[in-house]
């Protein structure tokens, strides 16, 4: 990993620093902290068994329009059982904690992310193995969003250029508290916390890298679904299905993300469930996006009094 320059601390849970603002974070510096605390060991328990879990995914996978993409009880069944191997350490576990307690939000949207992109994975991976490593990424991927101050992850008006900062820090963030608790910065859910705002056309961040391993491309289209079916703090409320579909296979076309696992998504969606490789998606545009939506636009732009001339 070339190296990226923080502008902002990372801290566990517990309040240790793990790295100031200012760092150059490295390979080698992360390799470091690590190695200082590999004496520690950590107690695990399988995510489903972990607090209200269990109850919490099966009531959010009951509304729509996860209702309809997991109508399947056989499914379900399927996918719970996939979910029963899945096991964290007691820290990650605690950053659920967390965001129940403080953003709601958030703590949705990881079990959503893991709930759906395990599904795509059953329909673009054939590996099981592959299957079970992408499915403990899911839960984990924004818990970077414990480094991020919580008024800026609910500010329901445009973020300034620096809150816009801190928000994005949390993908480095994560690759940092995830490599700390694996003691392993290889990792895959260090690889999706890092990557999964990266695109295929390189318009993402933190680094603007190429988008292109398929594990990651699968939790970042997840990602963004689950972002805009979701109600946000920033807009006025949650896109409806059609017209959530429709902004992400605009972005397929815009090779911002992978074709084969929007397709995949779609299919889901449609009442025939077919074979994501059989399917042909309409480039009909008929969605109608929420009025109130301020994610992308800064402060800067839209506030005279931000502006510097
Ligand atoms: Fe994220
Ligand atoms: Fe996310």
């Amino acid at each position: 990993m070339p190296s990226l320059r923080l502008q902002y601390p990372i801290r566990t849970l517990d309040n240790l620093l793990l790295f100031p603002p200012e760092t150059l974070l490295t390979e080698e510096a992360l390799d470091a902290v690590i190695d200082s605390h590999r004496a520690d060991s950590y107690q695990t328990c399988p995510l489903l068994s972990y607090g209200s879990v269990r109850e919490d995914c099966l009531t959010f996978l009951s509304l729509p329009p996860y209702a309809t993409i997991f109508r399947d009880k056989k499914e379900i069944d399927d996918l719970l059982n996939l979910f029963e191997i899945v096991h964290f350490s007691i820290p990650i576990l605690q950053s659920l904690d967390y965001f129940k307690q403080h953003d709601l939000y958030t703590y949705t949207h990881v079990l959503m992310v893991f709930a759906l992109s395990t599904l795509l994975a059953k329909d673009l991976i054939p590996n099981y193995e592959e299957c079970i490593r992408l499915a403990a990424t899911g839960p984990t991927h924004d818990i970077g969003k414990m480094c991020v101050p919580l008024h800026i992850l609910k500010k329901t008006t445009p973020l300034t250029k620096t809150e816009r900062g801190f928000l994005e820090h949390h993908a480095a963030a994560g690759y940092v508290l995830l490599g700390y608790y694996y003691k392993n910065r290889r990792h895959l859910a260090c690889t999706v916390a890092l990557d999964h705002h990266e695109r295929r056309d390189r318009s993402g961040y933190p680094r603007g890298n190429l988008l292109e391993d398929p594990l990651v491309e699968i939790i970042a289209v997840s990602d963004i679904y689950d972002a805009l079916i979701m109600p946000r703090p920033y807009r006025s409320g949650a896109y409806d299905n059609r017209t959530a579909l429709e902004e992400i296979t605009e972005m397929a076309k815009q090779n911002k993300i992978r074709w084969d696992v929007v397709k995949a998504l779609i299919a889901h969606n449609r009442k025939s469930n077919p074979p994501y490789k059989e399917m042909t998606v309409s480039a009909e545009k008929r969605g109608v996006p929420p009025s109130y939506n301020v994610h992308g636009i800064t402060a800067e732009e839209t506030d005279p009094k931000y502006r510097t001339g």
